[in-house]
């Protein structure tokens, strides 16, 4: 098992001394094939450098769940559920900072790994895998599908031969890092060292 660190709170920066690094958007065409509806998932890559070459940052956004059939409507059109539409409000940039900076003034452990952004537009922690479309609103429920997509891209740029992988997320991205753990340590050999960092990814059902 890899090991799962849950941070219920997490407060990283101070305000006034984070550095940012911006890195461009891309989206993943190859997974429109598996499934995933409307437009391509997105994510955001800044590779590794110098002695970082051989660790790799995944890391999974949040964003809450829809838990109704309007509720999923309603995301479909926003920066949650299109990437054409997160491109478009944030220009085509996502800024890293915290722990995804490249500056090792702001961020000494992780600056010069491989970070890999993935967007979150699928509302259910990226674990829903329904073939059907919904016939009344076009909906498909393909989160899982997405995010085997970014795992084989990830494979294709050369995460398999990592030395040690973090896979994080925050709030619906840090219960999807618990979800995920077992599969995603389940892609190294175990010459990887793997870690999960879920961040706030823990509700309780009060
Ligand atoms: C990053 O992008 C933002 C807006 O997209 C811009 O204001 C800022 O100057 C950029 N920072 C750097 C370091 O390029
Ligand atoms: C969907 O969005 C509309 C308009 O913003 C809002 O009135 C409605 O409450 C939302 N429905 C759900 C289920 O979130
Ligand atoms: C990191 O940030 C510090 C403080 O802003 C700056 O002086 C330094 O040039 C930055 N380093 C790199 C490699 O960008
Ligand atoms: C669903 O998609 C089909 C095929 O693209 C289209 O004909 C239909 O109008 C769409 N329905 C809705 C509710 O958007
Ligand atoms: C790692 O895997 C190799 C072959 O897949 C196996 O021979 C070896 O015993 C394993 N080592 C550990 C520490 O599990």
């Amino acid at each position: 098992m890899a090991s799962l660190l849950v941070l219920i709170t997490l407060c990283l920066v101070a305000v006034g001394i984070e550095g940012t690094h911006n890195v461009t958007i891309s989206v993943l065409e190859t997974a429109i094939s598996r499934g995933a509806d409307g437009t391509p998932p997105a994510y955001a890559y800044s590779p590794g450098f110098g002695e970082g070459v051989d660790n790799w940052h995944v890391f999974l956004e949040g964003g809450a769940w829809c838990g109704s059939t309007a509720g999923c409507l309603n995301r479909s059109g926003t920066s949650l559920g299109s990437s054409a539409k997160l491109i478009s409000i944030n220009n085509g940039i996502q800024s890293f900072s915290g722990m995804l900076d490249d500056n090792s003034t702001f961020n000494p452990d992780f600056y010069n790994w491989h970070v890999f952004k993935i967007f979150y537009c699928d509302g259910s922690s990226f674990m829903s895998d329904i073939e059907d479309v919904d016939p009344k609103d076009n909906l498909t429920y393909r989160g899982l599908r997405i995010y085997d997509a970014m795992m084989d891209e990830l494979l294709r740029i050369g995460m398999g031969n990592a030395r040690n992988a973090l896979l994080s997320g925050t709030s619906a991205g840090g219960l999807a890092t618990i979800l995920h753990c077992d599969r995603f340590q389940a892609l190294f050999q175990n010459t990887t060292r793997v870690k999960c960092v879920s961040d706030s990814g823990f509700f309780i059902h009060g």
